[in-house]
C-alpha cells in the first residue's frame, strides 16, 4: 500500500496521548497510522519531532472592520500565511455585520475576501450588530452554511447589545445547536471611567486599563452567564482577562451549565506596565478587555492547567503602528481613539510551548488539547479537524521541541510593523506544516500554493455530557415555556 506522503519516525501528539508512529498520507487525508510505513512519494523525516494536529485559530481578526470601523492590517493572505508560521491549519476569523446588513450578504462579503486569499482552510464566527426581526428570521441561513457560532459585545458603541437582545440570539441559538461567543465588558463602567479620566487630562495610553477595570469584566462575565442560562444556551466567553471572569465561568460549569471559557497570551505574557513604555510605544499594548498584572498572570496559568479553559486564541487584531493604524490620531491622541487590539497569530503557539510546554506547566496533551482539538469539538470541527486519526484531514504540524529562536516583526509575515512579543527567546517551534497534506511550511520555509485553503463548513454544537439543569422558570414542559424557548 503506498502514500502520497509518510511522517516517519515522529512522536506523535494527540489531546490524550503521545506515541510513536508513522503517519500515511493519501488524498489529503490521514490513511494509516502504524510502526512503520512506506513507501511513499515523499517522506518527512520527523525523527527527534513531535507530530501534531495543526493549530486552529479560533479568534482572529482579518480583513474586518472592527469596533472602531478601521480595517485590520491583515487580509486572509497574509493573515494565513502569518498562521501557517505559527503552526496552525486552519483559521476562524469573524465575519463582522454592520449595522443595516442581512446575514447572508455579511457571509457573502466574507467569501469574497477569503476565497482564493486564505492559504489554509478557514470558517467564521458571525458578529452580529444589528439584531432586528429580520436578521434575527435570517440567522438560520447561517447555520445551513455551516457558519454554527457567532459573536456578541456588550460593550463598543458601535456593536453593543442590549440584554435583551443578547437574550433574543442566545434563545436562537439554541433552538439550532449554535454557539453563542460573547466580548463581556461592562460598557457604562468602561464610559464612566474614560469620561472621568479624560476629563482630568489623563490621556495616555496608560490609562486604558484602569479605564477597563476588572469589575467591568466580572460583572459582564455573571451576566452573560445568566442571561444564557435563562434560556439554557451555551455560552463562549472570549478573551478572558481576569481571575475572577476565569472563576465564574468555572463555577457556571460546575453547576452544570454549558459555559466556555477563553484566554489570550497577551494575558499570561504581558502586563498593563507596557502600556506605559515611552513615545506612542504604549499605544501598541491597548487592546480589550486590558493587560493586568503579574498576579493575574499566575492565576490565569493555573485555570489554564486546571482546565477552566477550553481555548487558548491569539485574538490577532492587526492595526500598524503608524497613522493607518494605532497612530491615526496622531502621537497624542487618547487612550480611547487608539485602535484596540494586537497582532500575535503567528506566537500563540510557540509562547504557550515554550513557557507551557518546555516551562513545565502544562502536558504536550494539554497543549494539543488548547491550541486544536477543543476548538474543533467546540466549533464542530471534529473529527475531521484538530486530531490525529484515520480519516481526518491531515492538517499537521511538525515541531522542534528543542529549537530557540528570539521573537522578530519581521519573522512574523503578516502585515505588521511591530510585535509586542518582540525580542523574546522562544524554545519550540514548527518547523512543517501540512495542510490536507499539502504542505504549507517547509522546514521553516513558506510553501503554500496560492489560494490553496477552503472554507470549512461547521457542524452544530454537540453538547452531550454537557446538559445544563434547566432553569426552572422557562421549563418547556410548563404552561408557558413553549412561548418563552420557541
Ligand atoms: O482589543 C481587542 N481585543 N480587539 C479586537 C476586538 C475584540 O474585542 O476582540
Ligand atoms: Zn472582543
Ligand atoms: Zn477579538
Ligand atoms: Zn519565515
Amino acid at each position: 500500500m503506498s502514500f502520497d506522503t509518510v511522517i516517519r519516525g515522529g512522536t506523535l501528539v494527540t489531546a490524550s496521548e503521545r506515541f510513536r508512529a508513522d503517519i500515511g498520507i493519501r488524498d489529503g487525508r490521514i490513511a494509516a497510522l502504524a510502526e512503520s510505513l512506506g513507501p511513499a512519494d515523499r517522506v518527512i523525516d520527523a525523527a527527534g519531532r513531535l507530530v501534531m494536529p495543526g493549530g486552529i485559530e479560533a479568534h482572529c481578526h482579518i480583513a474586518q472592520e472592527s469596533a472602531n470601523g478601521m480595517m485590520t492590517a491583515d487580509d486572509y493572505r497574509s493573515g494565513s500565511v502569518s498562521a501557517v508560521h505559527g503552526g496552525n491549519s486552519c483559521i476562524v476569523p469573524f465575519a463582522a455585520q454592520r449595522k443595516g446588513m442581512g446575514v447572508a450578504e455579511t457571509l457573502d462579503l466574507y467569501d469574497s475576501r477569503a476565497a482564493g486569499r486564505s492559504v489554509i482552510d478557514w470558517s467564521y464566527h458571525l458578529i452580529i450588530s444589528d439584531p432586528t426581526e429580520a436578521v434575527l428570521a435570517e440567522l438560520p441561513t447561517a447555520f445551513a452554511r455551516g457558519v454554527t457560532s457567532f459573536k456578541v459585545f456588550m460593550t463598543y458603541p458601535l456593536m453593543k447589545l442590549d440584554d435583551a437582545q443578547f437574550l433574543e440570539i442566545l434563545a436562537v441559538a439554541r433552538a439550532h445547536g449554535a454557539l453563542t461567543m460573547v466580548h463581556a465588558e461592562n460598557d457604562g463602567m468602561i464610559a464612566f471611567m474614560s469620561e472621568r479620566l479624560l476629563a482630568g487630562g489623563h490621556t495616555a495610553p496608560r490609562y486604558h486599563a484602569p479605564s477597563h477595570p476588572a469589575l467591568a469584566e466580572e460583572e459582564a462575565v455573571h451576566r452573560a452567564i445568566s442571561l444564557a442560562r435563562l434560556v439554557d444556551a451555551p455560552l463562549m466567553i472570549v478573551h478572558v482577562s481576569t481571575p475572577e471572569g476565569a472563576a465564574l465561568v468555572q463555577k457556571a460549569r460546575l453547576a452544570g451549565a454549558p459555559v466556555f471559557g477563553e484566554t489570550c497570551p497577551q494575558y499570561l505574557f504581558l502586563t498593563r506596565e507596557d502600556l506605559d513604555r515611552p513615545g506612542t510605544e504604549g499605544a501598541k499594548y491597548i487592546c480589550s478587555p486590558p493587560l493586568r498584572d503579574a498576579a493575574t498572570q499566575d492565576a490565569l496559568w493555573r485555570h489554564l492547567q486546571a482546565g477552566t479553559f477550553t481555548v487558548f486564541s491569539s485574538d490577532h487584531a492587526p492595526y500598524r503602528h503608524d497613522e493607518t493604524g494605532k497612530l491615526k490620531h496622531g502621537p497624542e491622541a487618547s487612550f480611547r481613539q487608539i485602535a484596540n487590539g494586537m497582532p500575535g497569530i503567528a506566537l500563540r503557539l510557540p509562547l504557550l510551548f515554550s513557557e507551557g510546554v518546555n516551562g513545565g506547566r502544562i502536558t504536550p496533551e494539554q497543549f494539543v488539547a488548547l491550541s486544536s482539538t477543543n476548538a474543533a469539538r467546540l466549533y464542530g470541527m471534529l473529527p475531521r479537524k484538530g486530531t490525529l486519526a484515520i480519516g481526518a484531514d491531515a492538517d499537521i504540524a511538525v515541531w522542534d521541541p528543542a529549537l530557540t529562536r528570539r521573537v522578530a516583526a519581521a519573522d512574523q509575515h503578516d502585515a505588521m510593523d511591530y510585535t509586542p512579543f518582540e525580542g523574546r527567546a522562544l524554545t519550540g517551534w514548527p518547523v512543517t506544516v501540512l495542510s490536507r497534506g499539502v504542505p504549507v511550511l517547509e522546514d521553516g520555509a513558506f510553501c503554500a500554493p496560492e489560494g490553496h485553503g477552503r472554507f470549512v463548513a461547521r457542524d452544530r454544537l454537540d453538547l452531550t455530557g454537557l446538559g445544563a439543569p434547566r432553569a426552572p422558570e422557562v421549563d418547556p414542559a410548563s404552561n408557558f415555556g413553549a412561548e418563552i424557548l420557541r
